[in-house]
């Protein structure tokens, strides 16, 4: 896979050259040079009928806010064929992916599930979890290189998510291609077979978590399939497929996106070894650290909005059914907001990164997400003072849900 030259990158391309450069293996490695390359075009950029690009910080907020930019719902999806596919089946009976109100619905059915208290109290289990596997990492250690992904960045959300949800130990593990194989649904479709690793993942984590609902049923439980089931017994306006839907994003969106931004900060946390040791020497320095890794390489990287009418957009006509791509990965590095963007600065003031979103849909797990980040990484560094890379991390072939596939590392050099 061959890096992107910042320099030729900026000099050569025109919109539609660097988008499609962006969708390749070597754009989605390195997106930040074709962010840049496109940055000169401008905060929003015209893509002809079909679409809108934008960068800029303040235009996708405000794209995010505004409710004529539609999340890519079933009614959206009816004339892509999307609904025919199983991933898409399932993932337009969330809220994530449902407008008003079917959202507000959905939101409330379960925004409970991740408040503050819950999220507070749950602490305890990220860090048991984290220290668990960061043993294990220590009796793994043979000397040679090991794959920090599979062995923690992945392992800590799963066993957190796994547990709260109520998927036992044994099965945990063996739900993880499904988990990661659904989110290549979000990449963009050029032929409708890429989709089929997908629908694949989504069949075999809707049957899993339909089965979990059936035996909640039967034997209710105390986490969070037994109280969704009750909860829906007991009247609340959800249909069936709505909550095994829930379940299954739940599960979805509490392993990958939080195993992308452990991996992303360990990655930074080496490459900036002083503010690495003082931030694990001081628990206070762990929340700007996460953030400004967030904000520097973001897990998501990309969002889709379809226009519901014709909109003015900062001076450009964003037009009726056309798709707005939000690029929060952009947006986190423009310079009229942070200043210096490309540098990696954990004493940034007024830090406000969009890696979660922003408006209706702002990411319900955020504050779940960001502590167990904050808890994991300081326990690794901790457990691996000499924690080192092996080699450079290799990516999967993804940029809307961005992460590792593969992270080397040596645990004592
Ligand atoms: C670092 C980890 C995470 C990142 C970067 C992230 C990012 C995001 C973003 C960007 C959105 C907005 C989507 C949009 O506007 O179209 C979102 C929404 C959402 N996220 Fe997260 N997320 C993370 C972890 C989690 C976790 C752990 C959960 C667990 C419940 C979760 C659940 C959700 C839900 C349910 C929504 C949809 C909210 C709505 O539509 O009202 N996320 N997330």
């Amino acid at each position: 896979m061959t890096a992107i030259d910042h320099q030729s990158a900026e000099r050569v391309m025109g919109p539609s050259e660097a988008l499609s450069e962006l969708f390749t293996p070597a754009g989605k490695h390195n997106p930040y040079p074709l962010y840049d390359a496109l940055w000169e075009l401008g905060p929003v950029i015209p893509l002809g009928p079909s679409g809108t690009l934008v960068l800029g910080y303040d235009e996708v907020c405000t794209a995010l806010r505004d409710p004529r930019f539609l999340v890519t719902d079933a009614d959206v999806h009816r004339t892509t064929g999307m609904n025919e596919h199983s991933s898409w089946q399932c993932f337009t009976k969330i809220m994530m992916f449902s407008n008003s109100p079917d959202h507000e619905r959905m939101r409330r059915f379960a925004g409970w599930a991740y408040s503050p208290r819950e999220v507070t109290e749950r602490r305890q289990l990220a860090a048991k979890w984290a220290e668990h596997w960061a043993t294990r990492l220590a009796e793994l250690d043979e000397g040679g290189p090991v794959d920090l992904v599979e062995n923690f960045a992945v392992r800590v959300p799963i066993s957190v998510t796994g547990e709260l949800l109520g998927i036992p130990e044994a099965d945990q593990m063996g739900l993880r291609s499904a988990i990661t194989a659904t989110t290549t649904a979000f990449e963009p479709v050029f032929d409708r077979d890429e989709l089929l690793p997908a629908d694949a993942g989504m069949d075999v984590l809707v049957g899993y978590l339909a089965d979990l609902v059936r035996e909640r049923r039967r034997r209710p439980g105390d986490d969070l399939a037994g109280a969704m089931v009750r909860d829906r017994d007991a009247g609340a306006e959800l249909s069936e497929e709505e909550l095994v839907a829930s379940l299954v994003m739940f599960l979805i969106a509490g392993v990958q996106s939080p195993s992308d931004a452990i991996g992303n900060t360990v990655r930074l946390a080496l490459q900036h070894p002083a503010e690495s040791r003082e931030m694990t020497a001081d628990d206070d320095l762990v929340p700007a650290f996460v953030t400004e890794s967030l904000r520097y390489d973001t897990p998501n990287h990309v969002l889709t909005r379809a226009a519901e009418t014709d909109i003015d957009f900062y001076g450009h006509r964003v037009a009726a059914g056309s798709r707005a791509l939000l690029v929060l990965a952009a947006a986190n590095r423009d310079p009229r907001r942070f200043a210096d963007p490309a540098t990696f600065d954990v004493a940034r003031k007024d830090n406000r990164p969009l890696s979660f979103g922003l408006g209706p849909h702002y990411c319900l797990g955020a504050a779940f997400a960001r502590m167990q980040v904050e808890v994991a990484v300081p326990i690794l560094l901790r457990h691996f003072p000499r924690l080192a890379l092996a080699d450079p991390p290799t990516f999967r072939d993804q940029l809307v849900t961005r992460g590792f596939a593969r992270m080397d590392v040596t645990l004592n050099p």
